[in-house]
């Protein structure tokens, strides 16, 4: 334990509970029965030594995919997978189970994420698929700095996709947009943090390192009717929805270190007072730190005040001349690190400073932030 207490502002993979640290290294030396139950009788085995397909890993499964509908609000006419291959890989599987010969896929590009998904849309399109990329609206041209008004869609679209949260740019749609089209949704890193009607996704994905556990595990909810589309021959059997689906989502092994953290983290939201209380919690810190930033004359917030994300807090540091503003980013993390402020740094594309202040992080934590930015500025 480092004697001062270290603050991670990392972006992801993120910081996690404590109690779920606890409970997962627990079931690391030994699983209990009924899904990790507190109380419950060990089984005499970790949980990293048993099949997946065995009934005490079943039942933590099933508690994952229950409370994936519980407390994130996932409506029972969706499936809940648990799968591998990151977020990354559904901006890939959406398209390659989805675009048939016209269909018009929509994206709206709110940051590198958005391009993402867009350039595999793309991608598969380029391998004869006879689907259009429709790019609805981007925020490119003003870096990425707001979440840009979405135009009317085609009537026949597919789909729109989103990011519901541009973790490198810090910014974020305040609610879910109202469309006459299906929506995708790309909720990696706000998922959890408030009611944000995760339930009007025709699909919606979220790799888990963020706010609901380690990486190597997607939560992907899908519509059960979209499963029953025709799949374009030609798509690997593993990459199809309705494989893993009809294999009550073990198809092959998962990530099932992976699962039971997931599943810890669930059950640490509901014991808190669910996407509310976190929601309320994480408001309250994104405000204060705006707050900060919006006070300061050296401090430059880098997106709009109607975009902000409440879950990563971007900035640069301004005030000096140009030449001295690298430097003096630099000494900045580097005093907040040694101040026990860790993984503020901005991301590579956008510079300067980046706060990420999941589910997890404290209040305290961005109590100690604004502190030291304060005084960081009184001294520059
Ligand atoms: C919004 C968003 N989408 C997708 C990804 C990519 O996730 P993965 O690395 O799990 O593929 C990230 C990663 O940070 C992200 O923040």
């Amino acid at each position: 334990m480092a004697a001062t207490p270290i603050y991670n502002f990392s972006a992801g993979p993120a910081i996690l509970p404590p109690e779920v640290f606890e409970r997962a290294a627990e079931a690391v030396r030994e699983l209990r029965a009924d899904g990790h139950a507190p109380g419950a009788p060990g089984i005499g085995l970790s949980l990293l030594e048993i099949s997946h397909r065995s009934k005490p890993f079943a039942a933590v499964h099933e508690a994952a995919i229950a409370l994936s509908h519980e407390v994130l609000g996932i409506p029972d006419t969706h499936e809940v997978l648990l799968l591998q291959g990151g977020a990354s890989l559904q901006f890939a599987m959406v398209p390659l189970n989805f675009a048939t010969p016209g269909a018009k896929l929509c994206y709206a590009d709110t940051g590198a994420w958005s391009s993402k998904a867009i350039k595999e849309s793309r991608e598969i399109a380029a391998g004869g698929r006879g689907h259009e990329t429709v790019v609805v609206s981007s925020a490119k041209q003003s870096g990425y700095d707001h979440i840009p008004a979405l135009p009317a869609l085609p009537a026949d679209a597919t789909y729109l996709h989103l990011t519901s949260n541009n973790t490198i740019y810090g910014t974020e749609y305040a609610t879910m947009p109202e469309v006459d089209v299906p929506l995708v949704v790309d909720a990696s890193s706000d998922i959890g943090s408030r009611p944000m009607g995760l339930e009007r996704a025709a699909i919606g994905y979220a790799g888990a390192q963020k706010n609901l556990g380690p990486s190597g595990v997607t939560l992907v909810w899908i519509d059960r009717s979209w499963l029953e589309r025709e799949v374009p021959a030609g798509v690997p059997n593993i990459l199809r929805y309705k494989t893993h689906a009809d294999a009550g989502g073990l198809f092959n092994t998962p990530n099932t270190f992976g699962v039971l953290v997931l599943e810890l983290v669930l059950e640490w939201v509901k014991a808190h007072g669910g996407v509310e209380a976190m929601a309320a919690r994480n408001m309250a810190k994104a405000d204060a730190l705006y707050a900060a930033l919006d006070g300061s004359s050296l401090y430059v917030p880098h997106a709009r005040a109607d975009s902000r994300s409440r879950m990563n807090v971007t900035w640069t540091l301004g005030g000096a001349p140009e030449a001295e503003r690298e430097a003096l980013t630099k000494r900045f993390l580097s005093e907040a690190a040694a101040a026990g402020l860790d993984g503020l740094k901005g991301h590579r594309s956008v510079g300067g400073c980046r706060a990420s202040i999941y589910n997890a992080f404290p209040v305290e934590g961005v109590t100690k932030l604004v502190d030291f930015m304060a005084e960081f500025e009184r001294k520059a």
